[in-house]
């Protein structure tokens, strides 16, 4: 144990509200997301599954409480002819996915599948909108069939493929990555297409009134967000969006998803750190154009970003360590702290592809250290931020620092307080002490996720070698919590009185 975090809780100047959609998810038709990690189809009897969706798939989905799903990309939105996708199965066209290892895709997987399964896990659905190759029309018939009760010739189609009534789907990209595979566009341009979709996607009852995105920028990107927010009526939009992966190097090596070296651990720490930087200075763009902050910022792609293992370029599928848990613990704390203008964001992604919570293997299924975390965090969603002061002491490798222990805290609906604390120090275990000001507590109760090695993980043969734990580590004495956190460790408080 070295040196000692300080935090002070200001509990009676709890005021904003942590949006639940910070913890949406995301999948894409991409390597086995979809196909073999969700659905394996409606006639398969190895495999329980309902209407053709995995049933411990959809058991796990409904116990981490996830908020929103965005569907179908990524960058093969953009390529997605979601007409393709209705209508009875046998029948459907097959495409070639051209940006994930030009695989055929059947289209067996579509809107009637995607929606039903958001539906059953109790997630509101976001559909990425096709605004690089598609037309303005195939969208403006996207939002009808899925919105529009009767009355359309869309509507019409859907209840003839046996959905009677309309999901009233509310929250819709316009584009993804326009600046890359999503059209390769300025932003400029960007900003006009975006203004014309925008224009011809209805909102058709009050209960579907709809939630647009702009297709934002990558990382560092500000330019991008600069641009649009000068180029697009505000009326127009609802959020811009942010993609920022921890990514080693995007020209170079990766780097492996399992036995990773300290120099690669802490330059991924250093990557996911930046996405603090990147929500500030992305805010501040914004706050200069909308200072009453009425325009979301949604982060719709984060997480670890490493060398596909085993199955091929095309499939990004990865293991998951607690180096992940790292980067999920971290980032959800700096979305909670920053939950005044970033108001959503979509982990990527779901099953079987980048940073998933859940890994698949034919009939067999493990959830992973970050499954963990963000289940141990879902205390936050829609709870009240408690705004902190934190003074951390730094990690240190090779002459360069980070900050080791990041926090965030709120209040729920019962008046408890919920801290959550991520230590990301490779070696080192830090004390912590917890200052609550404004408001008497008198219990404490607490989970840890920890593991022995930094690249532990879970595996189909030991699915449980990295689990959450009871933790009795936390003393509260007069208004102050005292505990120590572990290396590579993450902690949750429940403080109540
Ligand atoms: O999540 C994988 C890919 O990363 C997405 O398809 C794309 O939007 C991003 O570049």
């Amino acid at each position: 144990v070295t040196a000692q975090t300080k935090i002070t809780l200001n509990t009676d100047l709890a005021k904003t509200k942590i949006n639940k959609h910070i913890y949406g998810h995301f999948a894409e038709h991409l390597g086995r997301c979809i196909y073999g990690g969700m659905y394996v189809g409606e006639n398969n009897t190895k495999i329980p599954n309902t209407a053709g969706v995995r049933n411990d798939v959809i058991q796990a989905l409904k116990e981490l409480k996830v908020p929103n799903l965005r569907w179908p990309g990524g960058c093969f939105a953009d390529a997605y002819q979601w007409k393709d996708g209705i209508g009875p199965k046998e029948k459907r066209p097959k495409m070639v996915n051209v940006w994930w290892g030009g695989v055929t895709e059947d289209n067996s997987f579509g809107t009637h599948d995607f929606l039903d399964l958001c539906e059953r896990i109790g997630a509101e659905p976001y559909l990425a909108g096709n605004v690089g190759s598609g037309t303005v029309q195939d969208l403006a018939d996207w939002v009808s069939y899925v919105n529009q009760p009767t009355g359309s010739p869309m509507s019409d189609l859907r209840i003839q493929n046996g959905r009677k009534q309309p999901w009233n789907v509310k929250i819709w990209g316009v584009g993804n990555e326009a600046w890359g595979c999503g059209g390769n566009m300025t932003p400029e341009y960007y900003a006009n297409i975006y203004r014309q979709y925008a224009t011809f996607m209805k909102d058709i009852t009050p209960e579907s009134k709809l939630y647009k995105v702009a297709s934002g920028a990558s990382s560092d990107d500000f330019a991008w967000t600069e641009t649009l927010m000068k180029n697009i009526p505000h009326n127009m939009m609802s959020a811009l969006a942010l993609h920022h992966y921890s990514v080693l190097s995007w020209k170079d090596t990766k780097g492996p998803s399992v036995g990773f070296t300290e120099a690669q651990y802490f330059k991924t720490m250093d990557e996911a750190w930046k996405m603090e930087e990147f929500v500030t200075k992305h805010s501040t763009i914004m706050d200069k154009y909308d200072p009453e902050k009425k325009i979301d910022l949604i982060v719709d792609e984060w997480g670890g970003w490493y060398e596909t293992d085993a199955e091929g370029k095309g499939a990004l599928y990865q293991q998951n360590t607690m180096r992940d848990a790292m980067i999920a613990g971290l980032t959800l704390n700096i979305f909670n702290n920053h939950a005044d203008r970033v108001r959503g964001a979509n982990l990527a992604q779901i099953v079987n592809v980048l940073q998933a919570v859940i890994l698949t293997n034919e009939e067999k299924m493990l959830l992973t250290p970050t499954f963990h975390v963000m289940k141990m965090y879902n205390v936050h969603q829609d709870a009240t931020l408690v705004p902190m002061s934190i003074d951390s002491p730094t990690y240190e490798f090779n002459g360069k620092k980070l900050t080791a222990v990041s926090s965030s805290a709120s209040k729920d609906a019962s008046g408890a307080l919920n801290i959550s604390l991520t230590n990301i120090d490779f070696r080192k275990s830090h004390e912590v002490t917890i200052n609550l000001r404004g408001e008497d507590f008198s219990k404490v109760s607490g989970q840890i996720l920890a593991s022995t090695n930094i690249s532990d993980h879970n595996t189909f043969e030991q699915p449980n070698k990295v689990s959450v734990k009871d933790f009795s580590g936390a003393k509260l004495e007069k208004g102050v919590l005292k505990l120590t956190i572990p290396a590579y460790s993450v902690i949750t408080l429940k403080v109540s009185k």
